[in-house]
């Protein structure tokens, strides 16, 4: 990285780059495949549609709270952006649900605190770690062609846009860390606490689809298509491929996020060794 993180240029760069790559579309003329009965029946049981629905107005609503509190005019402008396509993404998933008849309810939006960078940053860390997984999670739904083709063409766009979101967010954090004075110490035992606080959030989410999915059918049969030879440490490696490949695209003069990778590389070294060890360990046994 040649720029200094903090600094006039650097700014300048991270939102430049984040609005050049704007994509104009409008979600109602996508080209949204026609599903036969099976395919529709394996969308409509995908439990978690109202939650991801919820979740895309949620960040719209959280990035455009927060941007009349955005001092400095070139960021303010990047942000609003991103309030932008937060936005159009929860109207996405709403024409894809009214679209394949998509059993979802319409839930309020919690309020948010006074302190609405915190809220913000809170909401930018946990879109790191949803999109490392989800990077990881999209790959295998796709490879098992639970749905077609033209679907994930479709999320893809949504998932790029969201790298793209992260990519600011971390450029954001280094620059306004920076720019208080703080140290690369603070700043990574900040991220850690952060990231710890969006684990929380993720969990808690789980166990409440865990709750709204009893007694409804994401049948085995589903979950399966899935989950056939599911292994924790393919998966593992596949959010960290997965992430380097979408982190590829942008210029390296930009920080990307570097904890979550760094973890995940870290435990599948420790799961392989464990593989590895395993026979051994049957056989001294
Ligand atoms: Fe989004
Ligand atoms: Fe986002």
């Amino acid at each position: 990285m040649t720029l200094k993180a903090g600094s006039e240029a650097h700014k300048e760069q991270f939102c430049r780059q984040f609005m050049e790559s704007y994509q104009q579309y409008d979600p109602e003329t996508l080209p949204w495949p026609e599903l036969d009965d099976a395919a529709l029946a394996r969308l409509r049981g995908v439990p978690f549609w109202q939650e991801v629905y919820h979740t895309e107005q949620r960040a719209g609503a959280i990035v455009n709270a927060f941007l009349p509190h955005v001092v400095d005019p070139v960021v303010r402008e990047a942000v609003a952006l991103q309030g932008v396509e937060e936005t159009r993404h929860a109207r996405l998933i709403r024409v894809m649900i009214d679209r394949y008849g998509i059993d979802a309810t319409e839930q309020p939006l919690e309020k948010f605190p006074a302190d609405l960078e915190t809220a913000f940053i809170d909401f930018g860390f946990g879109e790191c770690l949803d999109a490392f997984l989800g990077f990881g999670a999209f790959k295998t739904a796709r490879e098992s062609e639970f749905l077609p083709a033209a679907m994930f063409d479709i999320f893809d766009v949504l998932m790029s846009e969201e790298t793209r979101h992260i990519v600011f967010f971390i450029n954001y954090m280094a620059w306004r860390e920076k720019r208080r004075g703080h140290v690369a110490l603070t700043r990574s035992l900040k991220s850690a606490w952060f990231y710890g606080r969006a684990a929380r959030r993720l969990l808690g989410m789980v166990r409440r689809g865990q709750d709204a999915n009893d007694g409804r059918d994401f049948s085995v049969t589903q979950a399966n298509m899935f989950l056939d030879g599911f292994s924790f440490r393919r998966f593992v490696e596949d959010c960290y491929r997965e992430n380097a490949r979408r982190m590829s695209v942008f210029d390296p003069d930009l920080m990307q996020p570097r904890l979550l990778p760094a973890v995940a590389d870290l435990a599948v070294r420790g799961l392989r060794l464990w593989d590895r060890s395993r026979p051994l360990a049957r056989r001294t046994a």
